[in-house]
């Protein structure tokens, strides 16, 4: 018997390396003796890790996040602060989904929602390696790819049950490709008092006010909103978990990261602080 291969496996479950296709022509993705391949002829790497390293091209620089800011995040997440996002959108689905988190980082939600549910199957997509290297081991019963999602998802039409995609970029057509016709696309956004306390102690931007408009004008002409929740808790965070979680979004670009260092050094401690972000569950047209 010979061993015909010669690389690291798909770290998924099978129900899920099934719906993988070729990001460059749709093609479905086997795995051969030097990773996955498409009957097209195109071939992709798997990592140690066990993710499919599935990106097409250049991204624009910066895109995607950095070893660092996934280290951070990981940090912030694994202390449960936002744990209250991940219970809610567990209870949006039902057992048995195929769940795709589409730009889901680490694979901190993803993995919430399958301890909720014990026979759901999941997938981290992430245009990140490092996210993609956390997500790949982050639950027995979910993989990882790389994957840029302004471009062709690798993904099946009708594949997914549902879709999750928190504080990440949404392509409403690719979305709508890839969700089954009954299935169901979970969105959290911050509303504007989301992380108001730190931002205002902070002088950082606020949220766009307009950006719930934005988010539904992006995804009218694909899916129809059939609910929203709206979550608000408070969080008791160390300095270094304000540096986390306003780093990780938009508010604190104009700022340099050591002057908002310097400026986070100098609140109380612990500082409360609110989250608050809107869940909407939209189904495809
Ligand atoms: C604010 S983080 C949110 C991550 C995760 N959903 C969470 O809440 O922990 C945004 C994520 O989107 C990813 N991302 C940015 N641009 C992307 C793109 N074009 N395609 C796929 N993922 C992208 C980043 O790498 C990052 O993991
Ligand atoms: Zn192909």
């Amino acid at each position: 018997m010979t061993n015909t291969h010669t690389g690291p496996e798909l770290r998924m479950p099978a129900s899920v390396a099934a719906v993988l296709t070729c990001p460059v022509c749709g093609e479905a993705l086997r795995q051969g003796p030097r990773g996955l391949t498409c009957a097209g002829g195109h071939s992709f790497n798997i990592a140690r890790e066990g993710y499919a390293g599935l990106l097409t091209g250049a991204t624009p620089p910066g895109t995607g996040d950095s070893k660092e800011m996934v280290a951070a995040r990981l940090r912030f997440q694994d202390k449960g602060h936002y744990d209250p996002i991940g219970l809610a959108l567990a209870e949006q689905l039902a057992d048995g989904d195929v769940v795709v988190d589409v730009g889901g980082g680490t694979g901190h939600y993803l993995n919430q929602v399958l301890d909720q549910l014990p026979d759901a199957v999941g997938l981290t997509t992430d245009v990140s390696k490092f996210a993609a290297r956390k997500a790949a081991r982050a639950h027995p019963r979910s993989g990882a790819v790389t994957a840029d999602s302004w471009r062709r998802l690798p993904l099946a039409d009708g594949s997914a049950d549902a879709l999750l995609n928190v504080f990440a970029p949404r392509n409403a057509p690719e979305f709508h490709r890839v969700l089954k016709a009954e299935g169901v696309l979970l969105v959290v956004t911050p509303t504007a008092e989301h992380l108001q306390e730190p931002r205002e102690a902070l002088g950082l931007l606020d949220v766009d006010p307009r950006k719930d408009e934005r988010l539904a004008e992006g995804l009218k002409d694909h899916f129809a909103l059939e609910s929203t929740r709206d979550l608000r808790f408070t969080m008791e965070l160390a300095h270094e978990d304000v540096l986390t979680v306003v780093g990780m979004g938009p508010s604190a670009r104009h700022v340099t990261p050591e002057e908002l260092a310097e400026r986070v050094a100098k609140l109380p401690e612990p500082f409360a602080t609110t989250a608050s972000v809107r869940l909407g569950a939209y189904r495809p047209r």
